[in-house]
């Protein structure tokens, strides 16, 4: 058994992205300025969208993208039950209601099927969370909005790099919404952006990003800047700092190098197992264009004599660390006592989460520790077949 434990996720940092940090702060320029900027022109060409805001948190990407197309009281956002409650919790923000669309039972994305049974003429945008990094069905949903006039915003927490038919993700759709928290495949320690090709709504944002301040009011202590601005709305304050743009600048440059060794150990998972009775591997249309955040495997009640929370423990208990992504929205007490929704609501999100693992998967990850993965979760499925 691995004698020391492997934790579930972890960052990947070099002496790159520690010399870009102490060159920030020995700039003296701490907050919003220059890094930000690179970063974010950085980001465009690497996605190929024309605009690209730095925000700190995808929860505050996805935030401001509803505000600026609009979203408020009364209005409904279709989005997946399988997700993180920040998906869900910014439409709320705004007084508006998430309505769930159940997941795809195989690849836990979101269905297009299901998203079109739940349009109405209170729906004011489609938000699809690219699961594990995997696309969801973006031709499908496109056409879907474009029937509807409605806005696609992506939450693409997951997804850096993605693939969508061999299109990067976050040049699909009017707004693409990034995570750059600590266990994402390129991190900030918090951070976020969100990418458009609209000017006017990549206006609306930068406005909204730092206290609905008149442009450019970041510079008001430079030699170029002027004391004077204006407070066209009540913004939020959400803009990213040189500090954590540093980091970013020097993780974009190695995403490409991280996603290979996410698909390697996808790889490695695959093929060690594919035999396992009990254990459904994750289905993937497009390998590569997978950013491999998650790896996500699904157990058979039918062939296991131990449930998934049990499975996990003994994974834990064999030093690895493994999680649960997710927790369905609707089964949580908020979503489930404000709208009303039971388990079976949403059938396939439900019987997925009863099912999933989610097993380690980084860039950080060495060859012994995926052996030492493969290692536990063949035993403890040996241990527990039926
Ligand atoms: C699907 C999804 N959306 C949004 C978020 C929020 O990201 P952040 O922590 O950068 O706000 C997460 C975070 O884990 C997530 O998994």
């Amino acid at each position: 058994m691995r004698g020391e434990f492997l934790p579930f996720a972890a960052p990947l940092l070099g002496d790159e992205e520690i010399d870009e940090v102490v060159h920030c702060l020995r700039s003296g320029w701490l907050t919003t300025g220059r890094k930000t900027k690179q970063f974010e022109q950085e980001f465009c060409e690497f996605v190929g969208a024309k605009h690209a805001l730095a925000v700190n948190s995808c929860t505050a990407a996805l935030h401001l993208a509803l505000e600026a197309v609009g979203v408020g009281p009364a209005d409904e956002v279709i989005t997946t039950p399988m997700t993180f409650t920040a998906t869900a919790a910014v439409i709320e923000h705004l007084g508006a209601r998430p309505v769930f669309a159940d997941c795809d039972a195989a690849t836990l994305n979101i269905d297009p099927a299901a998203i079109e049974r739940q349009i109405t003429p209170r729906t004011k945008a489609i938000l699809p969370v690219h699961f594990a990094g995997q696309a969801c069905d973006m031709n499908a949903i496109g056409a879907l909005a474009r029937a509807h006039e409605l806005p696609v915003i992506e939450d693409a927490a997951h997804a850096l790099p993605t693939l969508h038919r061999g299109r990067k993700v976050g040049a699909t759709s009017e707004l693409t919404c990034f995570s750059f928290y600590a266990t994402k495949n390129v991190t900030t320690g918090e951070g976020g952006m969100v990418v458009t090709d609209r000017e006017d709504l990549a206006e609306r944002m930068r406005l909204m990003h730092l206290h609905g301040m008149s442009r450019d009011a970041w510079k008001r202590y430079t030699q170029n800047g002027s004391w004077s601005y204006e407070i066209l709305a009540p913004g939020f304050k959400y803009n990213l700092t040189d500090i954590a743009a540093a980091i970013g600048i020097q993780q974009l440059k190695k995403a490409h190098a991280f996603h290979r060794r996410r698909l390697a150990i996808a790889d490695r998972y695959d093929a060690g197992l594919a035999d396992v009775p009990g254990v459904t591997l994750p289905r993937v249309a497009d390998r590569e264009g997978h950013a491999w955040h998650l790896y996500v495997i699904q157990l058979d009640p039918a062939r296991l004599a131990i449930d998934r929370a049990a499975f996990v423990d003994r994974l834990i208990a064999r030093n690895i660390g493994v999680s649960v992504h997710f927790i369905p929205l609707h089964v949580h007490p908020y979503y489930r006592d404000r709208y009303g929704l039971r388990p079976d609501d949403y059938p396939n999100a439900w019987a997925a989460y009863e099912r999933i693992v989610s097993l380690p998967i980084y860039a950080k990850m060495t060859d012994d520790d995926v052996r030492h993965v493969i290692e536990a979760v063949r035993d403890v499925a040996r241990e527990a077949r039926r």
